[in-house]
């Protein structure tokens, strides 16, 4: 029986390398992406489990190298697509300190960023496998009655806004999900973070797995609980 395999956009370290753990614990393959040409833990995953981890380079800020990945991956095709890769400002810079350029650094990767990504892997995603997105509660409108980290909330509310548009046109068959994994200690949440990567990932790829033939968009925390839009 051929396992499936995960395209993991963002795989080096954090959320993305956990995860990438945690769907090969799940008896997945991993083709996982990493920037420039640096040993990653990724690499000790794949040295770890020989033949089901494999190792591809991309900048999700370079549309030459999304292109350049769609070419080298053509003809495969995969079970889920999951753009994990995001950055963060000073969370306490606000909308009015903020400059343009880190308005557009944090807007272009975490929001045009994925979507390019998705738009241009799309094709190499089986009819009915899974379309995912890291996005983060932050990026509630609803929810957000506390403010603080307003840039990256806005980038991550436009991240999500982009994939009720890309679910709306491209149709429903697709599973597809934004997702909330919750404030966890990592290099981007630091060491205040509520929860541990140990108690956010198995459980968000329990929610993803989940998913499977379940068509349409979801916003979803790491427990599965939908997160108003
Ligand atoms: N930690 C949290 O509390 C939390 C909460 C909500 C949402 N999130 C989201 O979860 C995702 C992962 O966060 P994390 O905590 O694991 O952060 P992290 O430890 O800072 O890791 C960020 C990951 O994104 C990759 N990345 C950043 N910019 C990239 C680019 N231009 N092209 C390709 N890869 C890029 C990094 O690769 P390099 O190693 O090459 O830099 C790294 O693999 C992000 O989307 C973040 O917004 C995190």
């Amino acid at each position: 029986m051929t396992m499936p395999t995960i395209l993991l956009i963002g795989a080096s370290r954090g959320l993305g390398h956990a995860m990438a753990a945690e769907f090969l614990k799940k008896g997945w393959n991993v083709v996982g992406t990493v920037r420039g040409g640096g040993r990653t833990k990724l690499h000790e995953l794949a040295d770890a489990c020989a033949g089901r981890v494999e190792i591809e380079t991309l900048d999700i800020r370079e549309p030459d190298q999304i292109a350049a990945l769609r070419d080298r991956l053509a003809g495969r095709v995969f079970d889920m697509l999951f753009v994990n890769a995001g950055v963060t400002n000073n969370p306490s810079e606000t909308i009015g300190d903020v400059t343009t350029d880190e308005f557009v650094r944090v807007m272009v990767t975490n929001a045009l960023s994925p979507m390019r990504v998705i738009e241009s892997l799309q094709p190499l995603v089986a009819a009915t496998g899974i379309i995912g997105v890291m996005s983060s509660g932050q990026g509630s409108i609803a929810n957000n009655t506390m403010g603080l980290r307003e840039v990256y909330r806005g980038s991550k509310a436009a991240l999500n806004m982009f994939m009720r548009s890309f679910a709306a046109r491209a149709g429903a068959q697709h599973p597809m999900v934004v997702m909330a994994p919750g404030w966890v200690r990592t290099d981007m949440g630091g060491p205040e973070g509520r929860l541990s990567i140990d108690e956010s990932i198995p459980n968000l790829v329990n929610v993803l797995l989940a998913k499977q033939g379940k068509p349409g968009l979801e916003y979803l925390d790491y427990l599965g609980n939908a997160v108003p839009w």
